[in-house]
């Protein structure tokens, strides 16, 4: 009797299996794809994790085609670095689908991981919060937590191997927290803080579950360790979260009742001080379908701040000073440019016209997002049929887009592996084909906090450029990539700082 139970899983697993096969491959045949097996479909491709970053490249290569068909498990998926396909989704107003389940339970449905009418009314909700002159008002903050910073830095000189990504982390997260909440989590001054340890363990969790074909499917996920373990980290993050919306409901509430009664000019804080107003405030102060909204979905936009706007910009901050560290003719012009803005003075706080001025570091900044991409790769599911080169996409099926491959495609980016910001250059690029630069990725659904992710890189780079010359870690370190959600070097970003003289 349980031999017979068996057989019949086997068989009717076998059959489910060949049916969800079949359905895609008949449409989706003159797609290219490695060998299939029963059941596991592509998965052999993954054996080397070590690898993760150069699979796909190296398929497209060895396949001899920029979009691939893989086969996880029951599902189908396209894997796709070709100009043509990039261009038709991202830039399409319609295919902004998304199925991103591994986040829902830190995110919710915010703006991040929502479809369809949601995402499109959060979007026209959340874009003028992040109009130029409300991102003005964060330089304080950018200048404040960069004086943190540089004076954690000046303690590492002298020390021949500094890994900064961590000191990077520490220091967006206390930015962003201080833009989106109002207030800092001091990550940089207390190393043992408990939110910024749960912040680095939830992503490394949705990471996790992300690349764990298994853990797609809610029913196992629900039964395993990893499960318990995120569960217990949502209740510090969320309860956090929610702590801090009622706490600045309540002091909304009271600023207008002493505007009301004339005890405070509208912009300015009890001190008379200029008031920046955190995202969470403009939420707060906002209306959809002419309701304000509620403290869930308050909850699901701060926490989508939280992960789009903190590791993203640490990252590619750390490559970017890697690469300078590793370029000295770069880093002299890069000085160069800081010199003429701020002459001498290292402690000048950065002024809005001082970034606009950062021309070359803005290359830098650039060149180093094309080679080193923050997230590396992202997707879109299909929701309608979606013609490509002859062949018809069907809805359901997810396309992944690698910004790393199309960055690294000499047909785009001549002589590739060379880091040269002068491709970003006026007179070398000319955006005509923008589809081929997409760290922030590109159309209706880029990223919103493009802009301010700029200017608090600018910010934070030139700070620590004027302060610090920028050496190659001794002994020489070799980067690891990593392709995650977030993209890594296993062996950490490692560089030296040396006192800049003058
Ligand atoms: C170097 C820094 C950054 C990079 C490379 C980056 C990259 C990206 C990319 C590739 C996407 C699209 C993801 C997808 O389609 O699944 C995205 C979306 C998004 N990013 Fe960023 N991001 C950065 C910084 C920020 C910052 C600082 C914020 C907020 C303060 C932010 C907020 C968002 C939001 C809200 C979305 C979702 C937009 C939507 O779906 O409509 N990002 N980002």
């Amino acid at each position: 009797m349980f031999l017979e139970v068996i057989v019949a899983l086997v068989v009717g697993v076998l059959t489910l299996w060949t049916y969800a096969f079949l359905k895609n491959y008949i449409k989706l045949k003159n797609i290219p794809a490695p060998t299939v097996w029963p059941i596991i479909g592509t998965a052999l491709e993954f054996k080397d994790p070590e690898e993760s970053m150069y699979i796909f490249p190296n398929l497209m290569k060895r396949l001899k085609s920029k979009t691939l068909r893989m086969h996880m498990g029951f599902r189908t998926v396209l894997v796709t670095a070709d100009y043509t396909l990039i261009e038709r989704v991202l830039g399409s107003p319609t295919l902004t689908h998304k199925t991103y389940f591994h986040f829902i339970p830190w995110l919710g449905h915010g703006l991040f991981t929502s479809s369809g009418d949601k995402w499109r009314k959060a979007r026209k909700l959340i874009t003028p919060t992040f109009h130029f002159k409300i991102l003005e008002q964060f330089l304080d903050v950018f200048n404040s937590n960069g004086v943190i910073l540089i004076n954690k830095l000046k303690n590492e000189v002298g020390n021949t191997s500094v890994e900064v990504q961590t000191l990077m982390s520490r220091c967006t997260l206390d930015i962003i927290c201080e833009t989106a909440m109002g207030l800092s989590v001091n990550a940089q001054t207390e190393e043992s803080s408990e939110y910024a340890k749960c912040i680095h363990d939830i992503t490394y969790l949705v990471n996790a579950r992300a690349f764990t074909p298994l853990y797609n499917i809610e029913w196992i996920y629900k039964r395993t360790k990893m499960h318990k373990d995120e569960q217990a980290i949502l209740k510090v993050l969320h309860g956090h979260t929610d702590s801090v919306i009622k706490t600045r409901r309540l002091k909304l509430q009271e600023e207008a009742d002493k505007k009301e009664v004339g005890r405070v000019a509208e912009n300015e804080d009890d001190f008379g001080r200029k008031k920046k107003v955190p995202f969470l405030d403009m939420l707060l102060q906002s209306t959809i379908d002419g309701r304000p909204l509620n403290d869930k979905e308050l909850r699901d936009e701060v926490s989508t701040f939280m992960f789009a706007g903190h590791d993203t910009t640490s990252v590619a901050m750390s490559f970017t000073l890697f690469a300078i560290a590793n370029h000295p003719e770069v880093q002299k012009k890069a000085f160069d440019e800081l010199y003429n803005i701020f002459g001498s003075d290292k402690e000048r706080m950065c002024t809005t016209t001082d970034l606009n001025e950062m021309k070359y570091l803005e290359m830098v900044i650039k060149e180093s997002l094309r080679m080193y991409p923050s997230a590396p790769l992202f997707s879109r599911t299909v929701s309608e049929n979606l013609d490509y080169n002859g062949t018809v996409i069907p809805p359901g099926i997810p396309i992944l887009f690698l910004p790393y491959s199309i960055h690294h495609d000499p047909d785009h980016f001549p002589d590739p592996e060379k880091f040269d910001p002068e491709r970003f250059s006026p007179e070398n690029y000319d955006g005509k084909k923008p589809f081929s630069f997409i760290p922030f990725s590109a159309g209706p659904r880029n990223c919103l906090g493009q802009k301010y992710a700029m200017m608090e890189m600018k910010c934070l780079l030139s700070m620590i450029l004027r302060q610090f010359e920028l050496k190659p870690a001794s002994p020489v370190h070799k980067l690891e990539l990593r392709s995650a959600i977030i993209l890594k070097s296993l062996t950490g970003i490692k560089i030296q700082f040396a006192e800049r003289k003058y």
